[in-house]
Formats: structure tokens, sequence, C-alpha cells
């Protein structure tokens, strides 16, 4: 084991002592850090220094706890044994925070007598987010010194707070301007001797709190987390401070940590949590594959995804062009980029300033040899239609200089069929963007089959500097995410005709805890679009086949699966039910009472079959690759860690019986267990257990 000293610098200043946190990157709390912390503190007081300043070396103060420690044996020393040293410190201990101080790295500095930071420090309690509760005495120190209401605010939603925030809260003592280390051994020479009163022993923030007062403040915060454990946990622990002494509100929050440390949420949230960071890591890519550089981008038509993704590179400082065929087109989708950004300053989350900064940043033009002559990489966004595609890039390879990368936002065209428009097809990529495309995280990398290490790196790096997750798959009809949640649909046709109507299907996954359910998805989309696909494909759906035949094309004509009023409300549409059985009669389907469970069921499992598909194929690299495209583009709740990790929960045997059976009875051959979930059924393994 390496030498606690390594990770915990012990510096003599005087009477002032610093302590400086060394485990890089983000100096999260692991065993040899408390071990460093409390010798430190230790060998502090053993030389009689009357102040000492903990302080994170890096570009961060602590990320919080060490979360791979989770689920194996505590090694002492425990976070609340360093945290009692400091309390009982025969002085003053003051934490100095620069960069973000989080979760167990907050807790930290909660415990000492005083915390000062740069103003540009973030503080925060993301426990939350992760799925259980501040688990180091956050929930019962925090609101003793800002009140249980503001706790509750900073804690059930886990958002941090900037140093100038949390000083007028009253949580950090001093801003400090400078040389942070210099800045705080100054303040705490000068305030050695002062007395601060530990926040444990503090009463005048939560004497007389009113109980009714602070439901209602959380009833509030919890309108958003329909489902969700840990914003309740952290809700209840915060109680806690105000109806119960120090020492008993520890041990509630202590309890609520281990119980939801320990459930399907929390694992569910650290999957994700993880995963995203996984999914950056691109298997077999060398070392030295480099990003191209960027400096000007070039998108090619200005509708409705053109546009989000010109925003996206004007929100992140990134010059772009938007090439549209007339005039009237470019104007049209630069007004539609403008409105949308005034909307956000008229909401106060935009400030004027940056708006003009972003809209500075976007210009179009009609002159497209000109502008793309210019661009150090073009996205193309125009129809989705493959004869268009290979003109537009046809074109575009004899405007682009050599070198450029060309890079097509198609959502269901082949990427090879593309490049083989182009002399340069180890540039041509696939940059799949999700709808609204300012909005949505996920980018789905499209990799070509003569796509370069080059390529791949510049669409991963600028995915990640225009605030997207890029997440890397193989070329194939509709790549991951679509093609998976197109299997559903035969399985939401049956289930109509069998016994369903829209509400019961979308209230099943909704009360799953997705934003919406398919078919109300399937309204705000468009219903058009899967007609066109499946009259493209020669493939028939007769209850929506019925449905569209009407006009009824969803939110955009007021009426599709249901019937809208003038605010999008949504209402159920007696004349779809009487489509429905109509069609059903014609059909000659008895229609029966079909349990949630059932349709749960026949909903998840053909995507987790797809899935299995796309990983035997090597169109995603890992079960986690999947999980995270569900999670940050078809608004999966990341407390239930995606589809791949649902079939984990059930049992990856219950998964292929079940499979087999709906496949019998449905007589969707899609349904067939893939041979993967037959292998890893027969060997009791999982999605998690597998490699890249
Ligand atoms: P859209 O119809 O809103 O916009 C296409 C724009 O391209 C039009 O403004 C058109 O004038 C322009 N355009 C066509 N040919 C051009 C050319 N040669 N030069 C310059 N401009 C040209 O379509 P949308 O929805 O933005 O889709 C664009 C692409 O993005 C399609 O490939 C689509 O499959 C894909 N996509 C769409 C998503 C969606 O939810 N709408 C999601 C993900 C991808």
């Amino acid at each position: 084991m390496a030498q606690d000293a390594d990770f915990v610098q012990h510096d003599k200043q005087g009477e002032v002592h610093v302590l400086r946190l060394a485990n890089p990157p983000v100096n999260t709390l692991r065993t040899e850090i408390r071990a460093g912390l409390l010798a430190g503190l230790n060998a502090a007081k053993a030389a009689g220094a009357k102040a000492v300043v903990l302080i994170g070396t890096g570009r961060l103060f602590c990320a919080g706890a060490e979360m791979t420690e989770f689920g194996k044996p505590r090694q002492p020393p425990s976070l609340n044994e360093v945290f009692d040293a400091i309390e009982a410190y025969p002085g003053i201990v003051v934490s100095a925070i620069h960069g973000s101080a989080l979760g167990g790295g907050l807790e930290l500095a909660l415990a000492c007598h005083a915390r000062v930071a740069v103003a540009s420090a973030q503080l925060g309690l993301p426990e939350v987010k992760r799925g259980f509760v501040p688990g180091a005495g956050g929930t019962q120190r925090l609101p003793r010194m800002i009140g249980p209401e503001e706790a509750a605010k900073i804690i059930v939603s886990g958002e941090p707070v900037s140093a100038g925030k949390a000083q007028k809260l009253g949580f950090v003592d001093a801003v400090i301007e400078g040389d942070l280390e210099a800045g705080a051994v100054a303040w705490a020479r000068a305030n050695i001797g002062k007395t601060f009163t530990l926040a444990r022993n503090r009463t005048d923030k939560i004497s007389g709190q009113d109980a009714a007062a602070y439901d209602a403040v959380v009833a509030g915060l919890l309108k958003r987390s329909r489902g969700q454990q840990s914003p309740k946990g952290c809700a209840e622990a915060v109680r806690a401070s105000f109806t119960m002494p120090f020492e008993q509100g520890l041990e509630k929050e202590r309890e609520l940590f281990q119980s939801l440390v320990a459930g399907e949420q929390s694992k569910a949230l650290r999957h994700i949590f993880f995963g995203e960071r996984e999914v950056l890591r691109i298997p077999g890519q060398p070392a030295d594959a480099k990003s191209l550089p960027i400096e000007r981008l070039v998108v090619i038509g200005g509708g409705t995804m053109g546009g989000g993704i010109a925003m996206s590179a004007a929100n992140n400082g990134v010059p772009v062009t938007i090439v549209e065929m007339t005039e009237e087109a470019l104007q049209k989708g630069l007004a539609r980029c403008h409105a949308n950004w005034e909307r956000t300053v008229s909401t106060g989350r935009l400030s004027q300033a940056d708006y003009e900064k972003r809209r500075a940043l976007l210009t179009g033009s009609t002159d497209f040899e000109g502008t793309v002559g210019k661009a150090d990489l073009v996205i193309e966004a125009v129809f989705e239609n493959m004869e268009v595609k290979k003109q537009v890039f046809a074109r575009l390879d004899k405007a682009a200089r050599p070198g450029v990368m060309l890079a097509s936002n198609t959502s269901t065209l082949s990427i090879d069929e593309i490049a083989s428009a182009t002399s340069r097809p180890e540039l041509v990529v696939g940059m799949h963007f999700f709808s609204p495309a300012n909005v949505m995280r996920l980018l789905e990398n499209v990799r070509g089959a003569k796509s370069s290490w080059a390529a791949i790196a510049t669409a991963t790096e600028f995915g990640k500097r225009i605030g997207k997750l890029p997440v890397l798959v193989g070329n194939c009809d509709g790549f991951v995410g679509n093609r998976m949640t197109g299997k559903r649909g035969p399985q939401v046709e049956k289930l109509l005709l069998e016994g369903c109507l829209p509400t019961d299907i979308d209230k099943v996954m909704e009360g799953y805890g997705m934003a919406m359910g398919p078919l109300a998805v399937g309204d705000l989309a468009g219903l058009d679009i899967g007609a066109a696909v499946r009259k493209a494909r020669g493939t028939v759906a007769p209850v929506a086949d019925a449905i569209v035949a009407l006009g009824r094309f969803g939110q955009k004509t007021g009426k599709g699966w249901y019937m809208y009023d003038e605010k999008r409300t949504r209402m159920p549409d007696p004349e779809v039910e009487r489509i429905i059985l109509d069609v059903a009669e014609k059909m000659q389907v008895r229609r029966r009472k079909i349990e949630d469970q059932e349709i749960l069921e026949r909903l998840m499992l053909p995507m987790v079959n797809e899935g299995a598909r796309i990983l035997e194929e090597g169109v995603a690299y890992r079960p986690i690759d999947i999980d995270v495209i569900f999670v940050n583009g078809f608004g999966w709740p990341a407390w239930r860690g995606g589809p791949m990790f649902w079939a984990d929960t059930q049992g990856l045997k219950n998964v292929r019986d079940k499979l087999a059976h709906y496949a019998e009875v449905t007589g969707d051959a899609n349904l067939k267990p893939t041979a993967l979930i037959e292998k890893l059924a027969a060997e009791g393994g999982s999605f998690a257990s597998m490699g890249a």
C-alpha cells in the first residue's frame, strides 16, 4: 500500500499547518486520504499548530467519497473519525475550496470550524443523483448552518451552488481573491484564537422550524422525482435535523444511506454514472489517435436538426455557419435559432450579453462552395433521402479542403453508401443528434467501414466540446437507439388489437418512469414519419395505418393517438377507441384484459433482444453503451439504469424464457431469443458480466 504521506502533503507555516489532499485527478476520499488526514491532524496537534488549513491539489478541492470502495469491506478510519478529530482540534481547522467541494468533500468542509473559497468554486451534495443520501453528516450539519428549507433545496436537488451563494446562505465564511492557499493561510492566521461554533453545536437555524412549512417546501421539491427514492430519503434525513438531536440525526442519516446505497435504484444510477465515463473509452482506439483541429463548423441545412446542431456549437463558443438552399429558408432557420435563445433570455436562464455572443457566432449563407471551402468540419442535416445525401456529399467533397471531415446527421441511412459518394471515405462519419438537438445530450457517432481513427477521435472530441455525450456505434439501419425502439412497434400494435387502449400502454411505461409513453412520443414526433418508413419498407401496422389514414398525425394536427387542446394537453379520444375496436373486429382478434406486467414485458423484451443482437453484431461495443444511449437520448430514467440493466435485474434465464413464450404466443419472430441471450442464460451470466 502506498504511504499516506503520498496522499496528504503536510506543510508547516509557523502556527498554521497546511494539509494538501493529493489524490489525482479529483481527490476522492479514499482510505489513504482519510488516514493521511487523521495522521496530519494528529501531527499538527502534537506540533502545537493553532490552525490547520485543508486544501486540494490539482483542479479542485474534493469530489467526494471513493465510490469504487462502496460495497467492499470498510477500511478504517471512517470519514466520521476524521471529522471527530477535526471537531476536537485544539485550534481551528479551515477548509480552503477551489474548483468544487462535492459530496463527502463538502461534508469534510462542513465539519471544519470555517470554510473559505475562491469565487469560482462550486459547493454541493450530489449524492441524490447516485441514488443515496449524503452519508457523513451533510444532512445534519448543513441545515444547522443555513436552515432546513435551504438545505433541502441543495440536498434534494443535488445541484451545486456558487461560493458567493454559499457565503450568502452562511456556509462559506470568506471568499478569497488571488492565490487561495496564501489567502487561506492568512485568513486562518488572522482568526487564530477566535471562537467558531461547530455546526453540530448550532441550534439557531433549526430551533422553531415549522414542520408544516418544511413539508410544503419539500413537497414542491419532490414533484419532479416521481418514483425515485433518494430525493425522498434526502428530505427525510434533513427533516431529522430539526426533529432529533444531532447524534440521533446522524444515526437516521446512516440508516437511510445504507438502505438506499444497497438498493436497485442506486445501483442503476451508479451504473449510468460510471457508464457515461466508460463510453468515452473506445476499445481499440490507438493512444495517438488525434482529433483534427476545428475552428469553424459548417452545417448544411437549417431545418429542425441543422438549427439545433448550430445552436449547440454557438452555445459552446464555436463559430458556425448554416448553409441553406434559398435565402428564405436560411432566414427562417436563423430566426428559429434566435427565437429559441430569446425564449431562454426571457426565462432568465441566459443573459442578454451571452445571447449576443452566441448570436454573433452563428452566421448563415446560401453560397455552398464558398462557405464549405472555409470549413474545418461539416455536419450535413438535409432531407433524409439517399440520393439527396449522395449529391450533397459529392459536392461537399469537391468544395471542402483536403483533410476536412464530413459528417452526416442521418438517422437511418448507410454511412458507407454516403461515404462512397466522396473521394475521402476515411473522413466520413455519422454524427446522429437527437431532437431537439440543442437540448438533448446524446450523440450517436457512427463509424463507417472506412472511417479513420482521426475521424472517430474528431467526432468524439468535437461532440464533447459542444456539450454532448458521444457514444460510438456501428453502421446499420437506425443505429442503436432507434433500431431498438423500432422493434417495439409490432408489440404495440398487437397490444392495441388484443385489448389495450393507448392510455393503458402509456400509463405502464410512464409508471415505470419514462418521461412519456411510446404512443405519446409518437404523437410528438409525428405519426406520418413512421407511416412513411413502413411504406418504404413495405410493412403494415393495421391500427397505426388506420389512425394516419384519417389525417391524425399527432400533436401537429391536434389529433393522433390522443386528442390535444390548444395547450397541447393530451386527452383520450373515443374515436381512437372506435378505430381500434373496428380493426380488431375486422381482423377477428378477441380482446381481453391485459395485465400491466404483460404490457411492460412485451414493450421491454423486444428492445432487450434487439440490444443483444446489436451486441452480437458489434454495432454497440458494450451493454453499458446501450443503457447510456437510452438514458441520454430516450427519456429513460437514470435511476432505472437502461434496458440492458433492466434485463439483468430480471435475470437472463427469465428473459430468455419470456422471450420464447411471447415469440410463440404473439407470432413475432423478432422475439425469438438471440444466441447471445441463450448463451448468457445457459451460463448463468448477465450483460453486466460481459466484457467489451
Ligand atoms: P428538415 O426538413 O427540418 O430540414 C432539412 C433542411 O435542409 C431544410 O431546411 C432544407 O431546406 C435543407 N436542405 C435540403 N437540401 C439542402 C442542400 N442541398 N443544401 C442546403 N440545405 C439543404 O429536416 P430535419 O428534421 O432537420 O432532418 C434533417 C436530417 O436529420 C435528416 O437526415 C433526418 O433524418 C435527421 N434527423 C432528424 C431528427 C428529427 O427528429 N427530426 C432526429 C435525428 C436525425
